[in-house]
Parts: structure tokens; C-alpha cells; sequence
């Protein structure tokens, strides 16, 4: 599969993931104001994907000139959980001073990297997997997506799946839908279909019942920014996962690429959680789905302790909180 997020002719070019798994187009992003549109409406997403977005888009935004430290302010805080976004961002502004090229040069050796540090951790993660659940083919449980599309290509926790595959060593992942915007049950499922995996997609709140009734023998999850004690915030409902995971015995790993790890935080209670849109909740399609005048809670991201973490894997192997 193509790069989820790469440069074109004086453009950035994303995979649309509000088109799939309907539609499988590309988008090209020819100003600073695009990118941010499209990382506000989660076009591009995933903090891997969305370290590529701030680095090439402090590239674009050299490259169009202007004022370049201003644009790069509005890249970096255009979601506010995901430490790669920010980190991407910090990286090609240090190359300004050396002009537009060496932006683009520095943007493009972090697109190459992230595709091969994703693949390192997911294999050192897999390794880790078949020691934690000897024997037999797997029966995963995978929430939102941490797959090629979450990163520049291959993927962080899915990337796990891939190697195992490769390995016939996967039985089914089970795919959380991942309320309120699906991206469990659009891209992840999308992801493993393509690739020939066998899956199920289940609601989010069959997760428990699941691993209650055996049919977990690990869950799977890449996050969006991890404290230096090891908490780990990701997509909301990871946190009731792990619950439910540990209640269970169940494994818990999340891999993730180096760059996710903020080691400026002591725990994940200095985590800035986004909260989003009430009308994800309150309508499908334009069609209301609670009373006109609903309150809504509408957190993306939770953050689930360490003490509930079997491993969390980089491209370094085991975090060591
Ligand atoms: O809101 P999203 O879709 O950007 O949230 C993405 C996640 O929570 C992913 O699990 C995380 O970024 C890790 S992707 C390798």
C-alpha cells in the first residue's frame, strides 16, 4: 500500500480516511490551512501519521514562505494529545535556518524512519506476544486503529498482527468499533481485510464479554502519548480495556514508536486530553440520534496506568518506566 501520508509536487498527499473504507482517495494539502482542516477532521490521524503531518507541514509552510514559526504554532496545536504531532513540528523547524530543502530533506527522513521504527517495535512487541501467550495461534483484540494508517506505513500495534501473520500465527482479531468515529470498525478492519486476516468487528462493550468468555488471549493498542512512569493515553475506551484485561488475566501491550514517549511528564495526569465535537454523539448523517437539547462528554483519548500494562514496546524493545 501507498504511504498514508507522503509529498507530491508542492503538495502534502494523504490517504482521505474520512472516504474509507467507501472510498479509498488520495487528498492533496496545498496550504498550512488545509493540513490543519485535515488533522482537525481526523483525514489524517494517529500520532505516528500525525508526527509526518507537523514535519511536512512545516515544510509546506517553508516552502510557501511567510510567516513559517506562526504556521508551525497552528500545526502543532491543531489536536492537542498526541505528542508526535508537536515533536514532528520541533523537528523541521530546527532545519529552517538551512532553508526550504533542508525542511523538506529533514520531513522526509522522518517518513522513512517512522516506517522502519514501527516495524522494529511491532517485532520486537511481536516476540514479546508469542512469550506471553505460548503455543497457539492467537486470538487478538485490537481497539481504534494503530495500523498503516495510523503511521506513515505498517503500523504499530496492527504492525504486531502483520509480523504474526506472516508467521500463521494469528487466528482472529477481534476489532473494537471504536465509538464514536468507527476507526476500529472503517480502517481497521479495512486494514485486515486487505491483508487477508481473519477478524470480527464487535461494539465496543462486548470487549469484557469477550475476554470473560475466553476468546482473548491478548490485546493490542498503540498510543498517543506515553509518561515517563509509563501510563499511556490512547483512543477512549483503552482505559475500560485494561480493566477488563487485567480482571481477566488477560495481556495488555501497547507498542508504540519512541517518538510517542513525553519523558517532560512524570505520569499521565499532565496529559491533555482532547475533547471533540458533541455532534459526533448527538447525530449520524444529519440524522439526531438524542433529544435536541443533549449534554455531551465527548473525551477522544483516556489514559490508562501503567500497573495495568503488560509491556509497553518501542523500536528500543521494553519501556522501562
Ligand atoms: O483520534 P485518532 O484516530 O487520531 O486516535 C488514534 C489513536 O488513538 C491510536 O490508537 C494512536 O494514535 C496510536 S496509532 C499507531
Amino acid at each position: 500500500m501507498r504511504r498514508t501520508i507522503d509529498w507530491g509536487e508542492d503538495a502534502i498527499v494523504i490517504i482521505d480516511q474520512t472516504a474509507l473504507p467507501a472510498d479509498f482517495r488520495l487528498l492533496e494539502l496545498r496550504t498550512v490551512g488545509e493540513l490543519v482542516d485535515a488533522v482537525k477532521r481526523l483525514a489524517v490521524r494517529g500520532a505516528p501519521a500525525l508526527g509526518a503531518a507537523g514535519a511536512l507541514g512545516v515544510a509546506l509552510a517553508a516552502r510557501l514562505g511567510g510567516d513559517v514559526r506562526a504556521d508551525a504554532e497552528l500545526i502543532a496545536h491543531a489536536r492537542p494529545t498526541a505528542v508526535n504531532l508537536e515533536w514532528g513540528v520541533e523537528r523541521a523547524l530546527r532545519k529552517l535556518d538551512q532553508g526550504p530543502d533542508a525542511v523538506l530533506a529533514e520531513a522526509l527522513a522522518l517518513l522513512t524512519e517512522d516506517e522502519e521504527l514501527n516495524k522494529t517495535a511491532s517485532g520486537h512487541a511481536a516476540g514479546i506476544v508469542r512469550e506471553l501467550c505460548p503455543g497457539r495461534p492467537l486470538r487478538l483484540l485490537s481497539h481504534c486503529n494503530a495500523g498503516q494508517l495510523a503511521t506513515v506505513g505498517w503500523g504499530s500495534a496492527l504492525g504486531v498482527v502483520w509480523h504474526l501473520h506472516e508467521r500463521g500465527l494469528v487466528k482472529e482479531v477481534l476489532v473494537d468499533e471504536t465509538r464514536p468515529l468507527l476507526q476500529g470498525a472503517r480502517l481497521t478492519a479495512w486494514e485486515l481485510a486487505q491483508a487477508n486476516v481473519p477478524y470480527r468487528v464487535q461494539p465496543d462493550g462486548a470487549a469484557a464479554a469477550a475476554m470473560a468468555r475466553g476468546m482473548v488471549d491478548c490485546v493490542l493498542v498503540g498510543a498517543d502519548r506515553i509518561a515517563a512512569n509509563g501510563d499511556v493515553a490512547n483512543k477512549i475506551g483503552t482505559y475500560g480495556l485494561a480493566i477488563a484485561a487485567k480482571h481477566h488475566g488477560v495481556p495488555f501491550v501497547v507498542v508504540a514508536p519512541s517518538s510517542t514517549v513525553d519523558m517532560t511528564l512524570a505520569s499521565g495526569a499532565g496529559i491533555a486530553i482532547e475533547e471533540r465535537d458533541a455532534r459526533e454523539l448527538t447525530e449520524h448523517a444529519g440524522v439526531p440520534l438524542t433529544p435536541p437539547d443533549a449534554r455531551v462528554f465527548n473525551p477522544a483519548f483516556d489514559v490508562t496506568p501503567h500497573d495495568l500494562i503488560t509491556a509497553v514496546v518501542t523500536e528500543h524493545g521494553r519501556f522501562a518506566p
